[in-house]
């Protein structure tokens, strides 16, 4: 999949914040630059959770066009929150909340919401009515999959088939690089 080398210097400097913390567990650059493209269609309320070090998060912010929007990210781990946060210490759209994600959800309808965060406890139930509607969920780290239902490592991926299925979304599976696809789903 080609894309340009360039980074954009918001994603560079959380690269460095995420060296310098050691921390790795970021998103690839595919899924960023769909995030950034993303972003730049939404304005209002974007949330991401599972901050890390905050590159998916410059990922987002990177691609926002509309001043009012915010983007809310929350990570579980205080120091990996206290890291993302210097990144955008001068940036009034960007918060970062040292908690579960659960406690960013009443900050919603969110324009935008990007589970980042492992999918235990995160359903489709758990976060649909904290979209707004043609608002978007996406998925990151799903292992591409060409059957149905989806089947990974010998099993079937219950969550994907229950976000792919269900009537309060329209939703589709995007493959960002051969080995990695993401989920995109849109609030009916
Ligand atoms: C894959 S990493 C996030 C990467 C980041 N979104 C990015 O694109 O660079 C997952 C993060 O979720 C955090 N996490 C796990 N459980 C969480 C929870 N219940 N609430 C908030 N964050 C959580 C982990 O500490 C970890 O930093």
């Amino acid at each position: 999949m080609s894309a340009p080398p360039d980074l954009p210097g918001i994603v560079n400097r959380a690269f460095d914040v995420s060296r310098k913390a050691g921390y790795v567990s970021f998103c690839r650059n595919e899924t960023g630059r769909l995030l950034a493209s993303l972003a730049a269609t939404r304005g209002g309320t974007m949330a991401e959770l599972g901050t890390g070090c905050g590159v998916g998060t410059a990922w987002l912010r990177s691609g926002v066009r509309d001043d009012s929007a915010r983007i809310v990210t929350a990570e579980l781990d205080a120091a990996l929150a206290k890291a993302a946060a210097e990144i955008f210490t001068d940036d009034p759209l960007v918060e970062v909340v040292a908690a579960d994600w659960s406690t960013v959800l009443d900050k919603g309808p969110f324009s935008l919401l990007f589970l980042d965060a492992g999918l235990d406890g995160v359903t489709v139930d758990t976060v649909a009515d904290m979209v707004e509607p043609g608002g978007l969920v996406v998925l990151d780290d799903l292992v591409p999959s060409e059957t149905w239902p989806p089947i990974v490592h010998g099993r079937v991926d219950i969550q994907r088939e229950q976000w792919l299925t269900d009537e309060r979304f329209t939703a589709a599976e995007v493959m960002v690089a051969p080995d990695a696809t993401t989920l995109i789903a849109t609030k009916r």
